[in-house]
């Protein structure tokens, strides 16, 4: 790549984890903005789907705490009840707009109870349109399951995965979009943290070596991961200092210090969880550090699960709603520099 569109990439990926600040994902599909909603007992319709993502993105004051939103096909086109669009809502706020673009995660042929995620077919294309939507970033998500009675992860599921993400990354830094790299070792099972740890080293390296191969320049992503973290039925769970400290170990061997920033997804932990977690890898960093990245977030139930529940889809509770967005994405602005306390978190409550 020339040095100028090197430049520019690397200008967005550092504008997308800003001290303080971090990323929402409010880039659920169809599927699994039904689920959401329909757990949170709200109907699954056009208005209220956008409806809801308007409560999120006007949150008076969010763009203090939040520095890009992730969107789906569908959030990207529409409009606030004032007409405005979207991505023009979010830069209002400072908070830059940015686009999922992979068409999810299929079953790997041959490969019972994995997945590989598909969506290369047609994507410059896509890419291109995104771009004119006002999109400057995007994302790809891939799933890695930990199920050690049937021997899974396979290392060709784990291949195929990252051969898959860094093609979509390469097409778009071809386009001037920076890619966050979302490869996701899945927290359900029962396995210990050691193996998730084991996991998630195997699927950073392998990811890391083709994103070299296809000639993506590192210096324009983000990277996704998942934290090193027990299985959600594993009989013992670790602390939140061993996460921390697993955490970092294992992206410290697998990740080059020329990316700009690690976001990392919640993955099922609770809201809490997600805070304290990261809180502890950035405060770890006086004693350890300084890590070579930023290490920030980019959640979606994290950030989202208690404000959904609180709006309910009933337009009174727009207000409430958006008081406990505002502090949840805060209470994450400050676990960036390690500075998050139970205090904080109560004088909300
Ligand atoms: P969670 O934070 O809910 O894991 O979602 C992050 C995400 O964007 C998954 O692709």
């Amino acid at each position: 790549m020339d040095p100028k569109t090197v430049e520019t990439l690397e200008n967005t990926a550092r504008e997308m984890v800003p001290a303080g600040r971090g990323i929402l994902a409010a880039d659920e599909s169809f599927g699994t903005i039904a689920k959401r909603f329909s757990a949170a007992g709200i109907g699954d319709t056009e208005d209220n789907r956008r409806a809801y993502r308007e409560m999120l993105f006007t949150t008076p004051g969010v763009g203090s705490y939040l520095s890009g939103v992730i969107m789906f096909d569908e959030t990207i086109r529409q409009k606030s009840s004032e007409g405005k669009p979207f991505p023009q809502v979010l830069e209002d706020q400072g908070i830059i707009p940015g686009i999922k673009v992979d068409g999810g995660a299929k079953d790997l042929a041959l490969s019972p109870g994995e997945k590989v995620t598909e969506g290369l077919d047609g994507l410059r294309e896509r890419l291109s349109e995104y771009r004119a939507l006002g999109a400057r970033f995007t994302k790809w998500r891939a799933v890695i399951t930990i199920d050690e009675s049937t021997g899974i992860p396979t290392q060709r599921c784990i291949d195929a995965n990252a051969h898959a993400l860094a093609r979509y990354a390469a097409l778009c830094q071809e386009q001037d979009l920076v890619p966050i790299v979302e490869p996701e070792v899945l927290i359900d099972g029962t396995h210990s943290i050691e193996k998730s740890y084991e996991v998630t080293l195997n699927t950073l390296h392998s990811t890391f070596d083709e994103i070299h191969r296809q000639n993506v320049d590192v210096r324009g992503m983000i990277l996704k991961p998942n934290m090193v973290i027990s299985g959600k039925d594993a009989p013992h769970q670790a602390e939140v200092h061993n996460v921390a400290r697993y955490t970092v170990e294992c992206l410290l061997r697998t990740v080059p210090a020329a990316v700009p920033g690690i976001a990392f997804l919640s993955g099922g932990q609770s809201d809490l969880q997600a805070t304290a977690h990261l809180n502890a890898m950035n405060d770890r960093a006086r004693q350890h550090g300084p890590w070579p990245w930023e290490l920030s977030f980019s959640y979606a139930r994290a950030l989202q699960d208690v404000p959904m529940k609180t709006w309910g889809g009933d337009p009174s509770r727009v207000e409430e709603a958006q008081r406990i967005f505002l502090h949840r994405a805060k209470m994450n602005g400050a676990a960036r520099s390690g500075s998050y306390t139970e205090e904080m978190e109560n004088e909300a409550a």
